[in-house]
């Protein structure tokens, strides 16, 4: 029997929503993932550490009880964000980073930043004391094609904003782009990159051709075969730069099937056994404990886990096709390939 033994990953970019939606896909994570960086960007948002406190608890309340679970907070960075909480909020624990959305950039971002200048003493102060930015990165002009909004992020914002806040650690999300690898390789121990599940399987012909694919839609959008490959390079090189953030975002079927769907890939439930199956592709998986499991700790300075995780090798593994949730099915993502790796309970 083939099987390959590693410390239990984490998901270091995860969306849990709230509600009915936050107790049906909560244990797919808790399932696999020890830890996660959890995503604010609910109605309303995680503005504040209050805010933030409170969310951890209703995700706590959503686990069975003896669930190993740590939700790592995270706060919505808005123009009114003030840097005193942040700094409290981060001092006592609550949250583990700020996320900056791009006002406009994508699912209810509408909050967001519009005015760079106007979030720059937060950030200064998040570089003195060491409070990491997680940044969807991608301009929201409507003159730039959406194709280009990631590479084009980099040099108009996400660049300046560095140079300008020397200390300031900071995590590109979700990376899709050649340039989005090689931008975050150079940027030395301060910058990060997380790199989702869904991201290292399709490009944007999986999306388009053969008839439009909601379920294969979200943001930053699925590039061209070209950057599907510098990213599936980048994840499997063992580089410290680079890793884990799922970015599971669970939409019900009729708000993806629609005229207007919306963005999000739901990787939660079989993540693991498609990483191991993508690593194996790339003759990797010596490489895959480094991306799920050590270099996300090593950028956020926080203990590896102990515990191990066995992935054995057999007959294609099954997965439900979609999770039940009182809001509606929530379709998990189809990677089209059989998966041979599953998790050992
Ligand atoms: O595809 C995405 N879905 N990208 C995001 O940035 C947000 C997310 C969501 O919240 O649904
Ligand atoms: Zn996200």
């Amino acid at each position: 029997m083939e099987q390959i033994t590693l410390r239990r990953p984490d998901d270091w970019h995860l969306h849990l929503r709230d509600g009915a939606m936050l107790r049906a896909v909560a244990p797919e994570s808790a399932r696999h993932f020890t830890r996660a960086i959890i995503m604010p960007n609910l109605v309303p948002p995680v503005v504040t550490g209050a805010d933030a406190a409170a969310y951890r608890d209703r995700i706590m309340a959503a686990l069975p009880q003896d669930t190993a679970f740590t939700p790592l907070m995270t706060l919505y960075l808005t123009e009114d964000t003030d840097p005193d909480d942040v700094a409290q909020a981060h001092g006592d624990g609550i949250i583990t980073s700020v996320k900056l959305y791009p006002a406009g950039a994508t699912t209810n971002s509408a909050s967001g930043v519009r005015d760079f200048d106007k979030v720059r003493p937060v950030l200064e102060r998040m570089a003195e004391i060491g409070c990491p930015l997680c940044v969807h990165g991608e301009v929201t002009d409507n003159e730039i094609d959406i194709f280009d909004r990631e590479a084009v992020f980099i040099d108009r914002v996400l660049d300046p904003i560095r140079r300008t806040t020397p200390g300031l650690r900071v995590v590109m999300e979700h990376i899709t782009t050649r340039q989005g690898v090689e931008y975050a390789r150079s940027g030395g121990p301060d910058l990060g990159a997380t790199i989702t599940t869904h991201h290292l399987v399709i490009n944007r012909n999986h999306i388009l051709a053969g008839g439009i694919k909601p379920h294969y839609y979200c943001l930053p959008v699925a590039k061209r075969e070209e950057h599907r490959l510098a990213l599936r390079a980048a994840a499997t090189s063992g580089d410290p730069t680079y890793f884990l953030g799922t970015d599971s975002a669970p939409h019900t079927d009729p708000l993806k099937e629609q005229a207007c769907g919306c963005a999000g890939c739901f990787t939660a439930t079989n993540t693991m056994s498609v990483l191991a199956e993508v690593f194996e592709q790339e003759g990797a998986l010596d490489k895959l404990e480094a991306f799920t499991s050590l270099n996300g700790p090593a950028f956020y300075g926080l203990p590896v886990n102990e515990v191990q995780m066995r992935l054995v090798k057999g007959d294609p593994v099954s997965y439900p096709e979609k999770i039940a949730t009182d809001d509606g099915p929530v379709t998990v993502f189809d990677p089209q390939m059989p998966l041979h790796w599953r998790v050992a309970e």
